[in-house]
């Protein structure tokens, strides 16, 4: 049985740090603003074991002019249990959130690879490429949810 409900920040750890964090230390796995108030992070349980993961944060870019922003991070499926649909549903779920909580557009820094996953779910690029230290090449993502 599949189902996503939230989770604390520190249950994201068994899923950021083999797919996100490979070989790092558990350290590594937090981010700052992970324990805010306005932070949620959700996890998607497949028969009680967690398969995948997101987060939103509520933080503004620059380069959009709307008020309300959600920042999309730490989005993550365990490598058995990847493309199958589950990175999808997280999404979805992330952006129902963020609308409720009456979020204009959610953005993130997609990993170079993971761009054509996002388009799939009509999330564009805006602003030009750039390099997050040893993990790569990202672009800023964004999409609309009003
Ligand atoms: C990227 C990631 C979150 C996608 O999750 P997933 O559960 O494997 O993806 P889904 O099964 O929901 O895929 C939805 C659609 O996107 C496609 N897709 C999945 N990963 C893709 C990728 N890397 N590039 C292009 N398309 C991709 C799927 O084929 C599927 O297409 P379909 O609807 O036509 O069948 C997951 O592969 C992952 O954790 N990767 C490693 C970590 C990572 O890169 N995270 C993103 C950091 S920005």
């Amino acid at each position: 049985m599949l189902s996503i409900k939230e989770i604390t920040a520190l249950e994201t750890f068994s899923v950021r740090q083999p797919v996100l964090r490979p070989g790092k230390s558990i350290e590594t796995c937090h981010f700052e603003g992970d324990n805010l108030e306005s932070t949620r992070h959700f996890g998607l349980f497949m028969d009680e074991n967690l398969a995948g993961i997101a987060s939103l944060f509520q933080e503004k870019t620059d380069l959009l002019t709307e008020n309300n922003q959600f920042q999309l991070r730490g989005m993550a499926v365990l490598k058995e249990f990847q493309k199958r649909g589950i990175g999808e549903s997280l999404v979805k779920y992330a952006e129902a959130n963020a609308k409720c909580r009456g979020g204009e557009v959610i953005w993130f820094n997609a990993r170079e690879i993971a761009v054509g996953f996002y388009e799939k779910l009509g999330y564009k690029i805006i602003g030009a490429p750039f390099i997050i230290g040893d993990i790569g090449t990202h672009f800023i993502m964004h999409k609309k949810i009003t």
